[in-house]
Order: structure tokens, then sequence, then C-alpha cells
């Protein structure tokens, strides 16, 4: 029986790089034998604009009832003035909660064409080749309480709550060390144990459970030297595990590694390997409908969802290949653009990576 796949392109740059991945996965159904039955589906700001809502409770059951979800953004200006619960971000975080899309999957691997287009001296990032692991249903994103009061002296005061039980960190700390046991063999745990209960409880987890993975070696570091070690010494890590918020910092700054934002994907996955699919950067509004913007993190994230959800790992393979070739063609977006490469748009990066495919 065909898979089913649930596409949301989102807002701003969404629908232009989502155009690109279905080139490709056309091109996997019609020449590789790839079964699967796409449907298509409105998330955030657009869900707004036609339902009232960034996300409906039939686009939830429609993602429940798929393998696997593929997404391209949400997000834009025109709705920053909303209340906060009708926010296209409110959907994003309405699907990663609705579907228990806890495990965040970031990797950071440099493509070796793209050296000389990270802002990073080329010796500091070549071989790079990273995996955040970002927990993502739960900490300070969700915590309860949270909001915005009124204080007795009349002043207004914003609160919000960083939360974790046991069980939260040990879940998503085995798919880290299972990671890393996969890998490199080392894990990097990053938390503020320093400062923040809630982490140094994050860290007493972490370190209980290397007891059942004695071949990773742990290793735990203050989100701020995290940071600051990913620009210093980036190649110092293999597996990188950490809360919701931080993963969402840490992995913007690794993006930056590999040349640019536009090129990673992600995988988030819940206890049952349901996954969801998206590019790690955001919806772009400065560039949407400009055919500019980079397709590429798409497209990986179609080759991770290959892996995860559909037992694929052959084309995925495929795809990173491709994306491989068009690269060594010279081909690049403005992004990740040199001088002495060939400038291109949205679709013909779409296009000539589906030619690629062999
Ligand atoms: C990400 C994004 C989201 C997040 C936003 C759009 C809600 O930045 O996926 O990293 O903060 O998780
Ligand atoms: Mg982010």
């Amino acid at each position: 029986m065909s898979k089913k796949i649930l596409v949301l392109p989102g807002d701003g740059i969404g629908p232009e790089i989502m155009a690109q991945a279905l080139k490709v996965l056309a091109r996997l159904q019609r020449d590789f034998g790839l079964d699967i039955a796409i449907e298509h589906g409105l998330v955030g700001g657009v869900s707004y604009e036609a339902y009232g809502s960034p996300l409906t409770d039939e686009t939830l059951l429609r993602a429940r009832a798929a393998d696997a979800v593929l997404l391209g953004a949400v997000g834009g200006t025109q709705w920053e003035a909303l209340d906060i619960s009708l926010r296209p971000e409110k959907g994003l975080l309405g699907l990663r909660s609705g579907l228990g899309l806890f495990a965040n999957l970031r990797p950071a691997v440099l493509y070796p064409q793209l050296a000389s287009a990270s802002t990073l001296k080329p010796e500091v990032v070549s071989g790079l080749d990273i995996m955040i692991v970002r927990e993502l249903t739960g900490g300070i994103y969700f915590g309860q309480p949270r909001g915005v009061r009124r204080l007795a002296n009349g002043e207004r005061q914003g609160f919000n709550t960083l939360v974790y039980s046991e069980s939260e960190i040990e879940r998503i700390g085995r798919v880290a060390f299972e990671t890393a046991q996969k890998r490199g063999k080392r894990l990097c745990s990053v938390d503020k144990a320093n400062v923040l209960e809630c982490t140094e409880l994050w860290r007493e987890v972490m370190t209980s459970l290397a007891h059942d993975y004695p071949d990773v070696a742990l290793t735990h570091m203050y989100v701020d030297n995290a940071a600051m070690q990913l620009v210093r010494a980036p190649k110092q890590f293999d597996v990188m595990v950490t809360t919701n918020m931080f993963g969402d910092i840490l992995s913007d700054c690794a993006s930056m590694l590999t040349g640019s934002i536009g090129m990673l994907p992600s995988a988030s996955l819940n206890a049952s390997g349901q996954g969801m699919y998206e590019p790690i950067h955001g919806s772009a509004p400065d560039i949407a409908g400009k055919g500019i913007a980079n397709p590429i993190g798409t497209i990986l994230s179609v080759a991770m969802m290959l892996k995860y959800s559909l037992g694929e790992p052959r084309l995925a393979g495929c795809i990173e290949q491709a994306v491989s070739t068009v690269l060594d063609q010279g081909l690049r977006t403005a992004d990740i653009h040199t001088p002495d490469m060939r400038r291109v748009g949205t679709e013909e990066m779409g296009e000539a990576i589906t030619a690629a495919l062999g």
C-alpha cells in the first residue's frame, strides 16, 4: 500500500521551495518506483487567512493519519500583530505537540564544495558533520504558566516557564545516545546547569543514562560555551543534545558553518517513528516571491523523510548525491553564491537536482 504524505507548504518562501521538493518526489515516483500518495493542506498564516486558525483540527487529524508530513515554513510580518494564539508559529508548534514529535534531528553537514561559502575559515569547517538532537515538545516553549500579567504597581510583567520532567529528559536522551552509537560515539549534552535548576536535572538524567550506553563518551557543556565552541572549533562535536530553546538557537548557529541556513534539513520524530520533515530556516518574508530562495534544505528534508519514515535509505542517498552533483556543476543560489560560481534561482536549482537524480 502506498505511504501517505501530507504536504504543508505554509507561508513566505514555503510554497516556492516546496514546489522544488515536489519535483524531486514526482521524479522518484515516476522513475524510481517510490510508492506514495501526496495530499496537500494549509498551515500557518495561510491557514489563518482561510479558516481563522493557524492549524485546524482537520489538518491535525490528516497529519496524524499520514505516514509523514513535509512542511515548508510558517510566519510573516502581516501576522505579527495577531494574538499569539493565532500566529502562524502556533500552527507549527501545534503540529509538533499534537503529533508528539519530541525528537528533532538537525544535521549540520558541510558539503565540501561549500567550504568557501561559510563565513568561517575553510579549515575550521571542512569535514564538519554534527547532529543536533533538540527536544521539541517541552521546555520553555510549552511550559505553564505563561503570559503577560499586570503587577500591583500597574506595570506589566511577561513570564514563561522552563519545565522538564525526568521522563521527558530521558526519552530525548535515549534518542541522542542511540544516534551517537550509530555515528562517532561522542555525545555532548548542552545545558545551563550552573544557573537553572531545570537543566541541572537535565544534566543529572543524562549522566545516569550514560551507564546504559558504555560505548558512548558523554560530555557536558554550558550553552554559552557551546555557542562559542561551535564557531571556534565546531569539529570537536559529533552529536549534541539539548533543550527546545537552546536547540533552536544552536542549530541556527551551526547552520552558518555549512554555508547557509538554507542548506539544513530536519526530522521531527515521535515515539512510533512517525515524522515531520522541514528545513530549519523560516519563511524569509523579505525574499518571498522573488524566486531566489535556496530549496536544498527542503529537498534534503525529503531525503530524511525517505530514510526515517519511508524505509527508503537508498533513495535518500540518491537525493544527497544529486545535491552534491549540482554543487559540483557550480550552481549556487544567492545565499551560497561565491564569485566564480553560477548564480541560479529557486526553480533552476530544483530542476537541476531533479535532473541529477540520474
Ligand atoms: C525552528 C523555528 C521555529 C522554532 C519557529 C518558527 C516557531 O525557528 O524550527 O527552528 O522556534 O522552533
Ligand atoms: Mg529556529
